[in-house]
């Protein structure tokens, strides 16, 4: 659960904010699109928002990847590129 929420966090807000505050903080575009500006307040409130982010993301894929080397890297890596998962029963390998 806390992971689904987390995703959507990443997906559908981290993710859309980096790029739009990115954008907002660039002459060219908002050259044509100023309403980015005003949307965000200003420029150094849309890099403020850029930096918490970018921080954000950097913790999410650093937390992200040492969780997948814990739940076994290689049963990780081998089901996502083969779709085999083996689920380890009591008997032994599953
Ligand atoms: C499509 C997505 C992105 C766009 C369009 C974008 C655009 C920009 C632009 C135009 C700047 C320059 C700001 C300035 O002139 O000071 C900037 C700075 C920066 N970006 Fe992005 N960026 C994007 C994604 C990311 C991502 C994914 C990260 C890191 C996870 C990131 C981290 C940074 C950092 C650390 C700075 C320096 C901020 C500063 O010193 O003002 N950006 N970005």
């Amino acid at each position: 659960m806390l992971q689904k929420l987390t995703y959507l966090i990443v997906i559908f807000i981290m993710l859309p904010l980096m790029l739009a505050t990115g954008l907002t903080m660039s002459p060219a575009i908002d050259a044509g699109y100023p309403f980015l500006l005003d949307l965000f307040g200003g420029r150094q409130t849309a890099r403020s928002i850029h930096f918490i982010c970018a921080w954000s993301i950097v913790a999410f894929v650093v937390v992200h990847i040492v969780m997948v080397i814990l739940s076994g890297l290689w049963n990780n890596m081998r089901s996502m590129i083969t779709g085999r998962y083996a689920i380890y029963t009591e008997g032994g390998k599953g």
